[in-house]
């Protein structure tokens, strides 16, 4: 096991990383303000993991009462967040419950919300079970929901008490999931950690065959870029927007084609190539760079290619990002591979030929 911080001072927390964490009991005990779990889950996840961990809490002396809710990006909003919050009043939890999320980045994002509103905040932990949650999603604090017009619009920054990330659990996740997490990790590697982008490039098979070693390192490695980032910046003041590379692209393709059609993870990678190209049309990247960075998400088996939308469509739907400042998109750019920056300030012309042809 592999253990990381988020140094944010009395909110400080550990990221443990390795296989056979369902099982640990220890690990979660010293953080719950009382021997009460309620653990969010959903169709997919429970049937594989709940019974095992609830049973490793029990076991330890842990009441455990648990809400399943159904799978799926397009579950990720006001109704079934609401199904969170009928199950914690139905089965009276107090302040001092901790919720537990069991599951990706929507069950993460969900638990995350429901932890920072009922009753004014009650304790939260993250055991997240995909690639994407456990490099991305589980750690930071970001949690909500998304609205019709826009991804992830309604939430709070509300930070976990301890990610506990299971490794052992990506042996079933499906292959596309896995490939979903991977444009996660090539993201850190690109706006921050050029010997990180190396290294993928020099294990990509390694990693989608699920070696377990290669795996583990990408895992530590992202979530220490993560952890630097969240520490230095939590509210999203300033570097922590990079984080959101290819993000307003990706987001605009995920609420345009109807939530759930395209994961996540794709609309990064389509995303991230089309915020490449557009620092390629400003003299930044060269095409080769853009090659470069196309090939290895390629070979992650990620799309590339955005889906066509039209121009109106995608500056309708980057016009809710959150970056906005004064009605402007800013857009997360590469100055070079292996460094980033946000700016508003760039050539529209460019921008249209980005986004149509
Ligand atoms: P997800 O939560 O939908 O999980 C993907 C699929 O895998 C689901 O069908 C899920 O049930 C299934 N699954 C989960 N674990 C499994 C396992 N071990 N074995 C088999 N199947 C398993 O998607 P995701 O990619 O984990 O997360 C995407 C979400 O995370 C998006 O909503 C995105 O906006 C959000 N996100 C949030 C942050 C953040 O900082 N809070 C960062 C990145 C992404
Ligand atoms: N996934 C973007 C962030 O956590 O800031």
């Amino acid at each position: 096991m592999q253990t990381l911080s988020v140094e944010l001072g009395h909110r400080a927390y550990r990221i443990h990383i390795g296989p056979g964490l369902l099982a640990r009991a220890d690990l979660v005990l010293p953080h719950l303000a009382q021997p009460r779990g309620i653990i969010v889950s959903n169709t997919t996840v429970a049937p594989l993991y709940l019974a095992r961990f609830s049973d490793t809490l029990e076991r330890a002396g842990i009441r455990i009462e648990s809400v399943v809710l159904p799978d799926g990006e397009v579950h990720k909003n006001w109704e079934t967040l609401n199904r969170i919050f009928d199950a914690l009043l139905t089965q009276r939890a107090e302040r001092r419950t901790t919720l537990i999320a069991l599951g990706g980045g929507v069950i993460g994002d969900l638990a995350g919300f429901a932890a920072a509103c009922y009753q004014r905040g009650m304790p939260f932990i993250q055991v997240p079970t995909t690639l994407l949650a456990q490099v991305d999603s589980s750690v930071g604090g970001k949690t909500g929901i998304n609205h019709p017009q826009g991804k992830n619009m309604i939430g709070a920054f509300y930070q976990p008490q301890l990610v506990l990330a299971d490794t052992d659990t990506l042996a079933t996740l499906p292959d596309r999931e896995l490939s979903a997490g991977l444009a996660e990790v090539i993201k850190y590697g690109l706006i921050r950690d050029l010997p990180f982008l190396e290294w993928l490039e020099a294990n990509m098979e390694k990693l989608l065959a699920r070696d377990t070693e290669a795996l583990s390192y990408a895992i530590h490695r992202s979530c220490q870029n993560k952890a630097e980032v969240v520490a230095a910046d939590e509210r999203e003041t300033g570097q922590r927007a990079l984080l959101n590379l290819g993000h307003t692209f990706g987001h605009a393709i995920e609420t345009g084609m109807g939530y759930g059609v395209w994961l996540h993870g794709e609309g990064v990678s389509a995303g991230t190539l089309l915020a490449a190209d557009l620092s390629r049309r400003m003299g930044l990247l060269t095409q080769a760079d853009v090659d470069r960075v196309s090939d290895l998400f390629v070979r992650a088996g990620l799309p590339v290619a955005a889906p066509d939308l039209g121009y109106d469509a995608y500056m309708n739907l980057m016009g809710v990002d959150k970056k906005v400042e004064a009605g402007r998109i800013r857009f997360v750019l590469l100055r070079e591979l292996g460094d980033a920056f946000v700016t508003g300030d760039y050539d529209e012309a460019a921008l249209r030929a980005t986004l149509t042809t």
